[in-house]
């Protein structure tokens, strides 16, 4: 008999707060600096893209916020979402590790982007802004962004980076379902765009030159504000209602993690999946292993250099303490487009700097091939970025075939990959090519950082 199941919680079981991790790391959280003062922003900086309720939380110490009812009634089109085991993969690799999968796959965007999108959409509304601003690697940021405006009556516009613009027509489409307008970048629309342009003008764009243009149409805007999918503290804010979730099913479930596995584009997800988890790991009331999987096309966190630096290509947005490969690093067209950023955020970083969290690094062909396997036994297909979660996880499930240990391995499996099937089609007719970032490109990029001191 199969065994297989999922653990469910009743709308009523929703979280009413997000959780905030930002009290609880061991060492404190440098201050954004706003390039032009070399200062710790301040609330006006943030002012003319950001409205009052949002830079709020960006600097909130309290470990608790409310999630407003508006918000917490679009939640639940979709959420809580569901915790599966994964009997059927546990099986197939014949571990004695217990698989968990948090499924944020069953938004209507497909990943875990709109948890933060609609909330964004929401404090902006009622602030009075009629459009937001935005990037979008891949597309899912962009198609949350445009799902969660067109529920608040707002408009969107997407500036998508041009590679994927060109290679994934189907995110493009649903964007423009949901009434988003969305531009390959870089533009000429933007003075930013129109620079790289000028430079290259084949250059295939990058997320730093198409948040670039964004932060830009959003100053030059009264009516605009920009929205950010990752890296920032109110982004993983609003994500952690899919750790605080899992905590509670993994309760009901009578199980403890032993190992968090998550995949880092700007970290997010897999910030939102491990923040509730810190505080006893920091208190020593337990002994969790955190694993972040980000790809060796990008290796951030496995090669970068923990220093300041901006946000974005042309230098617009305030320099912040991360792990980063250089503002001007343009990453080669790998199929996990959201994972293809230079920095992380910085909360994170801060964690991985103080060794909470390990970072891990794959090419793409051990990625979907563990996702093929995935799909193969538990059935559903992950996106290209959540593949490296999958084959982090797999990993861990196979150390512990050797050990005997019967750990219990979660997974953040941040969205499902059906707008991705033509990567795998790529994978399974052996197109793939597995690319790993040369250092001296790396230590090239590197050079154009900020002349700021680390940690004020
Ligand atoms: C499905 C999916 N997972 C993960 C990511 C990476 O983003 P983050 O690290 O902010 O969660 C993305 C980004 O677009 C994504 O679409």
């Amino acid at each position: 008999m199969d065994d297989s199941y999922k653990i469910i919680l009743s709308e009523k079981e929703l979280p009413t707060a997000w959780y905030n991790v930002v009290p609880d790391l061991p060492e404190p959280l440098a201050p954004p600096l706003n390039p032009a003062t070399g200062k710790p922003v301040t609330p006006e900086d943030l002012r003319p893209i950001f409205p009052d309720s949002l830079i709020e939380q960006e600097v909130s110490s309290g470990p608790w916020i409310e999630i407003p009812g508006e918000v917490r009634e679009i939640y639940k089109l979709w959420r809580p979402s569901p915790l599966h085991t994964a009997r059927r993969l546990e099986k197939a690799l014949g571990t004695p590790a217990r698989i968990y999968y948090k499924n944020e796959g069953v938004s209507p965007p497909g990943s875990h982007k709109p948890n933060t999108a609609v909330a964004q959409a929401y404090y902006n509304k009622k602030a009075g802004i009629s459009r937001l601003a935005t990037e979008t690697g891949a597309g899912q940021w962009g198609s949350a962004l445009s799902f969660a405006c067109k529920l608040f009556e707002m408009q969107c516009t997407v500036y998508m980076v041009k590679v994927s613009y060109q290679q994934k027509p189907y995110r493009r489409i649903l964007m423009h379902l949901w009434d988003g307008e969305v531009y390959p970048s870089p533009t000429e629309r933007t003075r930013s765009g129109r620079t790289i342009l000028s430079q290259n003008p084949g250059s295939m764009g990058s997320l730093g030159i198409a948040i670039s243009e964004a932060v830009e149409d959003a100053a030059t805007h009264e009516d605009t504000n920009y929205a950010l999918g990752s890296v920032l503290n109110h982004v993983l804010l609003h994500q952690s209602i899919i750790g605080l979730e899992t905590r509670k099913q993994l309760e009901l479930a009578g199980d403890k993690a032993d190992v968090i596995v998550g995949c880092v584009g700007g970290g997010s997800n897999f910030g939102g999946m491990v923040a509730p988890f810190i505080k006893d790991k920091v208190e020593g009331k337990s002994q969790i292993e955190i694993i972040a999987v980000e790809p060796k096309s990008c290796p951030t966190l496995t090669k970068g250099l923990y220093e300041y630096d901006f946000g974005d290509t042309a230098g617009m947005t305030p320099l912040m303490l991360m792990y980063t490969l250089g503002h001007t690093f343009e990453p080669p067209g790998i199929h996990a487009g959201g994972l293809r950023y230079h920095g992380d955020a910085p909360v994170l970083c801060n964690m991985v700097k103080s060794g909470l969290i390990r970072p891990r690094a794959y090419t793409q062909n051990p990625v979907f091939e563990a996702a093929v396997l995935f799909a193969r036994t538990e059935g559903i297909i992950p996106a290209p970025e959540t593949s490296h979660a999958v084959k982090g996880t797999i990993d861990e499930a196979l150390k512990c075939k050797e050990t005997g240990e019967e750990k219990a391995i979660v997974c953040c499996f941040s969205g499902h990959g059906h707008f991705d099937l033509s990567a795998y089609d790529d994978f399974m007719e052996g197109r793939l090519v597995d690319y790993e970032y040369p250092d001296e490109k790396i230590r090239e990029a590197l050079k154009d950082l900020p002349k700021f001191p680390t940690g004020l």
